[in-house]
């Protein structure tokens, strides 16, 4: 790749944001300019990128000028009301949030299952990044619905707190911290303590007992394998861990497949490491994952209870694969295919 882009990043100040600049520098992504955009909280502050200490500016509706790539990771509200003046101003918008996911003209991409979808940028110059616990369950199982055909999904998740943001890390730090010492704890990004306990509540709470994020699961599965049919049902659990979602996940397939063909045809999937021998003690682990790319996959074995089921374990670090770095590869194909 000749050609140099010029980059925002909204939302610079953030634990997503700050992984994207990260992930450009580490992926050496082809960067002409590159613009940190945070709230008029953090104007002034300076980010480094590359050797270079960058001065974070105040996001407003006319940063975008010239920018050719913008890479947002400040809330949902906030994209909703800054993405459309980004794009109209020329620049394709790759936004983190849940605000456009879902709307029928903005493509929804993991690169390693569905990068011919990007083409749909043109529509309103937005791309969705979808939400992390959907990227690496998918990652994990396209591989199994292009061989045999998924018809069900059951998926327990145990995801890190870094997914909420910054003042959950600290939260999870500060109240640990206090617990061990015998003070009292504040709790105020959670309803309840987070610290040595687990919360089986993402997101907020909708009219049939399940949170947003649990059907952030359901539609963006369907909408990412093509695929209206497949039945996914979700449990999403908030737990004590920094970095690393951990997914148990079950599959109905259509055609039969064993678990040794699952793991052969994981083995060679894009993006996929299989971590899997019992007899050493080895299973994928949110501690492993942390600081990598790839979505790992183990415990692979046959759900007994059906005729076509399979059992799975699968983890990947959510502030990578399941933010920033998904949105640089989607980036990444942009510069190389599109731009
Ligand atoms: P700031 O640090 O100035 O508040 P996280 O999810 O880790 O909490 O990060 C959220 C990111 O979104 C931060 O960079 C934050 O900037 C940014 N942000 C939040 N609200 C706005 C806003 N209204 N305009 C621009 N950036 C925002």
């Amino acid at each position: 790749m000749s050609k140099l882009f010029n980059v925002a990043v909204a939302g610079a100040t953030g634990a997503v944001g700050n992984q994207m600049i990260s992930s450009l520098e580490e992926r050496n992504f082809p960067v002409n300019n590159i613009k940190f955009l945070a709230s008029s909280r953090s104007a002034g502050k300076k980010l480094r990128f590359k050797g270079d200490r960058i001065v974070v500016e105040e996001m407003t509706e006319n940063s975008f000028k010239g920018v050719d790539i913008a890479l947002f990771s400040a809330g949902g509200e906030t994209s909703k009301h800054f993405a459309p003046f980004a794009a109209r101003s020329g620049c394709v918008v790759i936004d983190n949030s849940s605000a456009w996911r879902m709307d029928p003209e903005a493509p929804l991409i993991v690169p390693e299952v569905n990068p011919h979808a990007i083409a749909q940028y043109t529509n309103k110059g937005i791309i969705a990044n979808p939400n992390c616990s959907t990227i690496q369950m998918v990652v994990a199982l396209s591989p199994i619905h292009r061989k045999v055909g998924i018809k069900r999904i059951v998926v327990s998740t145990y995801q890190a707190v870094s997914g909420t943001g910054k003042k959950a890390i600290d939260e999870l730090f500060d109240q640990t911290r206090a617990m061990i010492n015998f003070v009292d704890h504040k709790t105020e990004v959670y309803p309840h303590r987070i610290a040595f306990n687990c919360l089986p509540h993402i997101d907020t709470f909708l009219d049939n007992g399940y949170t947003k994020e649990e059907v952030k699961m359901v539609n963006e599965t369907r909408k990412i394998l093509e695929d209206d049919t497949i039945g996914v049902t979700a449990t999403t659990v908030r737990v004590p861990v920094f970095f690393g979602h951990s997914e148990s996940v079950n599959v109905e397939t259509r055609g039969h497949i064993t678990p040794d063909e699952v793991k052969q045809l994981l083995k060679n999937a894009p993006g996929v490491k299989v971590v899997d021998d019992p007899s050493r003690n080895l299973y994928p682990l949110a501690i492993d994952a942390a600081g990598k790319d790839d979505t790992f996959v183990g415990r692979i074995r046959a759900d007994e209870s059906i005729e076509n089921g399979i059992n799975m374990w699968v983890v990947a670090d959510n502030i990578r694969k399941g933010a920033a770095t998904n949105a640089v590869q989607i980036a990444e194909i942009l510069a190389r295919d599109y731009l």
